[in-house]
């Protein structure tokens, strides 16, 4: 089974998607925690990537989409992938259909995961104040924000012309975000 979980910044994609690739035997691809090994290992893809990502802005279709060719073919990956911030645009999500399409695969189910902004903000601040991450602040925020409103309008209708694409109400306490999510995979599994 192969699911992308799409939703702004401080969703609770990767949250979620932790939570969900142990009970279900995927595997979490998260083109976000892909690129910060890459700039915290000082990789040239990690040097070129690092202002972008601090600044809000999104990186190359090239350099995500390879990060994730890369991956889909691993051991880990065979009975499916969580993606976790990926694809972000329509051409990203043209690729990733045309790999799993000629490795006999496709995408099984999108789930939207919806948050307000104020709350998106707080829990921002949250991270940042715990973790220190270099884009967690004020002005990288913003633009993260406006950048997932303008891809958003992108990548959910592409999705929405192949078929239904549920939302999930990312407000409630992160069991019972999850406990939304395992439902609509379970009826996806029995369907
Ligand atoms: P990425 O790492 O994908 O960042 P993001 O989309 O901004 O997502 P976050 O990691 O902030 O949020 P999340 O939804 O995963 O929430 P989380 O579970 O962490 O991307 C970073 C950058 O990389 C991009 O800006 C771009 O530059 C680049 N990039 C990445 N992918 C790209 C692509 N495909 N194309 C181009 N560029 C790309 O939760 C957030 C916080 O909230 C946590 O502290 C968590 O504990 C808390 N929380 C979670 N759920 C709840 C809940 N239900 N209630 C209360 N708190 C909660």
């Amino acid at each position: 089974m192969n699911i992308i979980f799409f939703g702004p910044p401080g969703a609770g994609k990767g949250t979620q998607a932790k939570i969900i690739e142990d009970k279900y035997g995927l595997k979490q691809l998260s083109t976000g925690d892909m690129l910060r090994a890459e700039v915290s290992q000082g990789t040239d893809l990690g040097n070129q990537a690092k202002a972008i990502m601090d600044r809000g802005e999104l990186v190359s279709d090239e350099i995500v989409i390879g990060m994730i060719a890369a991956r889909v073919d691993s051991k880990s990956c065979k009975k499916g992938v969580i993606f976790d911030g990926f694809p972000r645009t329509e051409a990203q999500a043209v690729a990733l259909d045309a790999m799993l399409k000629e490795r006999g695969k496709k995408i099984d189910l999108v789930l939207e995961l919806q948050v307000d902004d104020n709350a998106l903000v707080e829990r921002i601040e949250k991270r940042a104040q715990e973790e220190g991450r270099s884009d967690d602040n004020v002005e990288a925020l913003k633009n993260r924000l406006a950048q997932y409103r303008s891809y958003s309008a992108e990548v959910l209708p592409y999705y929405k012309a192949q078929g239904d694409v549920p939302p999930v109400d990312g407000m409630r306490p992160i069991d019972e975000v999850t406990m939304q999510i395992e439902a609509i995979l379970d009826t996806d599994e029995e369907a």
